[in-house]
């Protein structure tokens, strides 16, 4: 691409304000083609809004943002006409429908025709080989393929609608780490085939790999903005917070108590004949690559899954296996990793959600009692960080970490005498993801068995009293703090062989 039709979008001045809350505050940068633009910022920090402007999805309430030189348009439809398209996190695509039709939604040359389909076919195929998707049969259907290509194929779409600018709202936050890999490489990739790319994530070590600029919201404000070799993790991270990071993930030596949570044999849906335990005031992690079955294990403990064999005991009592309800009861409760789909009620306000089918505490003779409700939101939001504004607020209109936070908070809040976390950190920014594992660790000496999985192995291991490494469905190793090593945890879990201080069962 000559340098003359480089695309440049720029914003000026822009700001939003929802009701009296101010959340973009005169933000101003420019980004052009062939260059990666990273944008980080806390939690709340105005990320996610600023996106939905240049998106058309929503109206700046003051500010400028042209394309060109020209003003960007106002509309959705018309913003991808312009050349500006939006991944978000959540995918967009139609499982039932076959590549080929995802592809082409909003694309479809209208009307049949053979030498239309066949026009349909080549933009199609052209658009998947610019994402290295060139080799899938056009005909499969989206379920059957992984969570990253999925994630291309949404990618593709855009490039065949003529992208020139393309905007990522955390991409990879829920993909598997080696699925993180092709999804860099293909947004390198378009960045060599002269598009412009706005790039935002938690995960900072992407931006010093990918990324030519960074620009540093905080508070609806840009407090920084610069070429990515003028920052370091430390001076990044203090441009966010406005401090600096003291840990990022805290360890506290607890005292064990005994045998919660037994779990024997347990076969179910991607998990073969697992046996774990946890102990009182232990947290437990699971350690596996991506599909190695750590979320479906943590789901046929909680009850979501029908067991085929195997037992679960709470107490040395049994619990009915294959039941939410029975598992809930016997005191298992489970934070699931995807909050928009089964972990919150996205219209209902904070306050709600926090007390979800547990009243107690904040109801009277039977009576809800408003004032004790927005007393305890208002603790809860306190000790977990959760930017609000009030706790009537509708959950929806948290960030994404923030409603992370709440899921967090509503499943420590009950007590449960055995918690299962789904990656609890999940699209939380580096300030805060040390709170969240400070109040599962209080969870934790209070007595109640803790077993969490998350993404990042990393993590795992610097929370940890003992981890389950799985392959496949199965548990192969279980280690305990004293013998984490992280090189050989990885090597174990990419389905190598144990050598010491470990048993394969
Ligand atoms: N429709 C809305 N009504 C009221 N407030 C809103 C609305 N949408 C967003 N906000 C508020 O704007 C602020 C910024 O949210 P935004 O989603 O942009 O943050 P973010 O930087 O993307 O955070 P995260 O890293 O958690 O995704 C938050 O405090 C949020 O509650
Ligand atoms: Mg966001």
């Amino acid at each position: 691409m000559k340098s003359t039709d480089t695309v440049r979008l720029s914003l000026e001045g822009v700001s939003k304000t929802f009701g009296t809350n101010t959340v973009l505050n005169g933000v101003g940068f420019a980004f052009e083609g062939g260059t990666i633009t990273g944008l980080v910022g806390e939690n709340g920090a105005g990320k996610s809004t600023l996106i939905r402007t240049l998106a058309g999805a929503i109206e700046p309430t003051a500010g400028e943002i042209t394309i060109d030189g020209r003003p960007l348009p106002r509309s959705a439809k018309a913003v991808i006409d312009a050349g500006v398209s939006v991944i978000y996190q959540e995918l967009t695509d139609i499982p039932d429908m076959s590549l080929l039709e995802n592809v082409l939604l909003g694309n479809l040359t209208a009307r049949g025709g053979v030498k239309r389909q066949a026009e349909n076919r080549r933009r199609a195929r052209a658009g998947l080989e610019r994402v290295g998707l060139g080799q899938i049969d056009l005909g499969t259907a989206i379920r059957e393929l992984t969570m990253a290509q999925r994630q291309l194929a949404e990618i593709a779409r855009c490039l065949i609608r003529n992208a020139r600018v393309l905007i990522l709202d955390e991409p990879t936050s829920s993909l598997p780490e080696a699925d993180v890999e092709t999804l860099l490489h293909v947004v390198t990739d378009l960045r060599a085939q002269g598009i412009a790319i706005l790039y935002v994530t938690h995960h900072l070590d992407e931006l010093f790999r990918i990324s030519d600029r960074l620009v540093v919201l905080r508070d609806g404000h840009k407090v920084a903005e610069g070429p990515t070799s003028d920052f370091d993790e430390k001076s990044l991270v203090r441009a966010m917070l406005a401090k600096d990071l003291e840990q990022a993930y805290p360890y506290r030596d607890r005292r064990l108590g005994k045998t919660v949570l037994r779990v024997e044999n347990l076969t179910a849906a991607g998990s073969k004949g697992n046996s774990v335990t946890a102990r009182a005031g232990e947290v437990v992690g699971l350690v596996g690559l991506a599909g190695a079955g750590r979320t479906e294990l943590l789901r046929a403990i909680a009850g979501a899954h029908s067991v085929s064999s195997g037992s679960v005991s709470v107490d040395d009592k049994a619990v009915p296996t294959g039941s939410l309800g029975k598992a809930l009861q016997a005191g298992i409760m489970y934070a699931p990793e995807d909050r928009k789909r089964d972990g919150l009620v996205l219209d209902g306000s904070i306050e709600s959600n926090l007390v979800y089918g547990d009243y107690h505490g904040v109801s009277r003779w039977g009576l809800l009692n408003f004032r004790a409700l927005a007393r305890k939101a208002r603790d809860v939001a306190q000790r977990y960080q959760v930017r609000m504004y009030s706790p009537s607020q509708a959950v929806g209109d948290l960030s994404g970490g923030n409603q992370q936070k709440i899921v967090v908070a509503r499943l420590s809040e009950r007590e449960p005498r055995v918690a299962l976390f789904d990656d609890p950190t999940r699209g939380v920014d580096v300030g805060a993801k040390a709170g969240i594992y400070d109040r599962i660790f209080d969870l934790a000496e209070r007595g109640t068995a803790v077993l969490v999985c998350s993404s990042d192995t990393d993590e795992v291991l610097a929370v940890a009293d003992r981890v389950y490494v799985l392959v496949s469905g199965s548990v192969v190793a279980e280690i305990t703090r004293d013998q984490f090593e992280r090189e050989q945890i990885l090597h174990l879990s990419a389905g190598g062989n144990a050598t010491n201080g470990t048993f394969t069962s």
